[in-house]
């Protein structure tokens, strides 16, 4: 598990990645010790996601720690804030998005119910806040308004775009709010606890950002292309809750005859199994996926650019190489 944050990582230096290698296995002991309890079923339910995530965003707090003096008790603590408040948010996206499976295995709210699974996500946050409160007041005042927003993105995600939006200004800042902000979030903190100065957070935030939306694009891409296999979930769950991504908003705007099917489809509801398989299948083959990508690309792009103002070093080098790879991501 977190050796696959760290395949993401491929300019990394055999030192860089060891130290946070090391840093990692300090934020899975310090999980562990959060989200026990002293009620056996609770204690149960709140370790359900434990195992299998990718500890992306950990990953990214203590490397972004590395632009400045490293890893310290507070840097492993924020990694292990962020991590804490991401996997809640994985509770109540199961039940946002009614997924039975998740890290393989199946989902907390398929294992016990919605209300456990809310109830579950609900004690993770306040345990993500009881590390944050340890981290000073601006660590929980950056804490709450990146919730604010994580949850605003969500709430917007299981909506209709309003009427007049443009359908891609719309769906990018939907992807910024529930996903990018928590990302920068994880990148802040990092270079905040890492003791640099205030206009590297400050780009490491912007940064995060960024890396944040191509995380959720290429999550999107692989909802399409990818098997149960390989993500751990099922795939085709945006088109079966009609969440229009970026590969879909594609497809639909285009001006091919050949694509008249393919939209038919996109207009309907994709409940019916038999009209969620072709969909699927379509969008597969689809230059909407290469087009996506592409835009994932760009993105990915104007991140590593931002690193080129940080001057020279292993972290640096990592940080530029981090966004491509996370676009071409294929878990
Ligand atoms: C899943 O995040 C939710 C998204 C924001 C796309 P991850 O893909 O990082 O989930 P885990 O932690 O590895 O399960
Ligand atoms: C989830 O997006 C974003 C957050 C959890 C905030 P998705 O719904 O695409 O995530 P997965 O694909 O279920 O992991
Ligand atoms: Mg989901
Ligand atoms: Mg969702
Ligand atoms: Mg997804």
């Amino acid at each position: 598990m977190t050796a696959a944050a760290l395949t993401a990582l491929p300019g990394a230096s055999a030192e860089l990645t060891s130290r946070l290698q090391e840093g990692l296995s300090a934020v899975e002991v310090r999980l562990r010790q959060v989200v026990d309890h002293d009620d056996p079923f609770i204690a149960r339910a709140s370790s359900h996601l434990i195992e299998g995530g990718k500890r992306f965003r950990p990953m990214l707090t203590l490397l972004a720690a590395e632009l400045g003096e490293g890893r310290s008790d507070d840097v492993v603590d924020a990694a292990t804030g962020v991590e804490l408040t991401h996997m809640a948010s994985l509770y109540h996206d199961d039940v946002m998005d009614e997924a039975d499976v998740r890290h393989g295995i199946p989902s907390a709210n398929a294992t016990y119910d919605n209300s456990t699974a809310i109830l579950v996500g609900d004690l993770l946050f306040g345990k993500a806040s009881e590390i944050v409160a340890g981290l000073g007041s601006e660590a929980v005042l950056i804490q709450a308004q990146t919730f604010v927003r994580l949850c605003a993105g969500q709430i917007q995600d299981d909506r209709q775009a309003p009427a007049g939006a443009d359908p891609m200004q719309h769906y990018l800042q939907v992807l910024a709010d529930k996903t990018g902000v928590l990302i920068a979030t994880a990148a802040r903190y990092g270079a905040k606890f890492g003791r640099c100065p205030e206009s590297t957070v400050d780009l490491m935030r912007e940064y995060g950002e960024l890396v944040g939306m191509v995380f959720q694009l290429s999550d999107d891409i692989l909802d399409i292309t990818s098997d149960q296999e390989q993500s751990g979930k099922t795939p085709g769950t945006d088109l079966r809750e009609g969440v229009a991504t970026l590969p879909v908003l594609y497809a639909r705007a285009s001006q091919d005859p050949a694509d008249a099917r393919l939209q038919e489809l996109l207009a309907g509801e994709l409940t019916d199994d038999a009209l969620h398989a072709e969909t699927l299948g379509l969008l597969r083959q689809h230059e909407a996926i290469d087009q996506a990508r592409e835009h994932t690309i760009g993105l990915a792009q104007r991140a590593a650019d931002l690193i080129g103002t940080l001057g020279a070093g292993d972290a640096q080098d990592a940080l530029r190489g981090l966004p491509l790879a996370v676009a071409h991501r294929t878990t």
